[in-house]
């Protein structure tokens, strides 16, 4: 099954709760945490996640872009996050050890991120002891932009390792997507879509959801 993860980077900050109703026919919240260091943009923190998690049932996925990530998983967890992202560029492989072992203590799904530089390999030796693998088909920090195609040989490559070493895990799709590019990427095998500017700057939101779906 496809799910639907709208991307609040694209909502209206100012009346974020309203934005949140408003895609309730979603499966998950995309929450994009950015520092201003990994990426040259900065948005939300720990308690915008605490705020959120009050006012939604839906499952919460927070994307880290941050340097590091580590020094934040438990704050993010006791917030209410269902599962956290963390990119393998922001740290060193024990600094990854450690973001995935503070998730395990909070039990919280644990997730790893790839900018699009980073190959379909380098997600091997993490990939039987994670929930999900983010692949960014743009360079993380800013909403509405273009899909990377030519990062779909990539998907389809983490597709395979997926079905071969860990068949539960979820393999997610970050940047571009519209319901032109959702058709490409689930062919290619992604199950979970984000989804920013797609959903939140479509006239009737429910049916851009629906749109994503296919
Ligand atoms: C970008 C973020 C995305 C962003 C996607 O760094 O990770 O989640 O919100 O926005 P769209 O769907 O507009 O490309
Ligand atoms: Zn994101």
């Amino acid at each position: 099954m496809i799910k639907i993860a709208p991307s609040i980077l694209s909502a209206d900050f100012a009346n974020l709760g309203r934005d949140i109703r408003r895609v309730k026919t979603a499966d998950w919240l995309h929450v994009d945490v950015m520092d201003g260091a990994f990426v040259p943009n900065i948005t939300v923190g720990v308690p915008v996640v605490k705020s959120i998690r009050k006012c939604t049932d839906l499952f919460l996925d927070v994307h880290l872009m941050v340097e590091k990530p580590w020094r934040y998983i438990s704050a993010f967890a006791r917030a209410g996050a269902d599962l956290l992202s963390v990119h393998l560029e922001a740290d060193m492989p024990p600094g990854v050890r450690d973001a995935l072992r503070i998730m395990d203590e909070h039990k919280v799904k644990k997730g790893i991120a790839l900018r699009p530089i980073t190959s379909a390999e380098s997600v091997l030796p993490w990939l039987e002891q994670i929930d999900l693998v983010l692949v960014m088909t743009v360079e993380p920090g800013f909403g509405g932009q273009s899909f990377m195609e030519n990062q779909l040989p990539k998907i389809e490559a983490i597709r395979r390792f997926i079905d071969k070493y860990n068949p539960a895990c979820d393999l997610q799709v970050d940047g571009g997507i519209n319901p032109m590019t959702a058709r490409q990427v689930t062919a290619a095998g992604a199950n979970v879509l984000v989804a920013g500017t797609a959903v939140y700057g479509a006239p009737d939101i429910e049916l851009a959801i629906a749109s994503l779906r296919g």
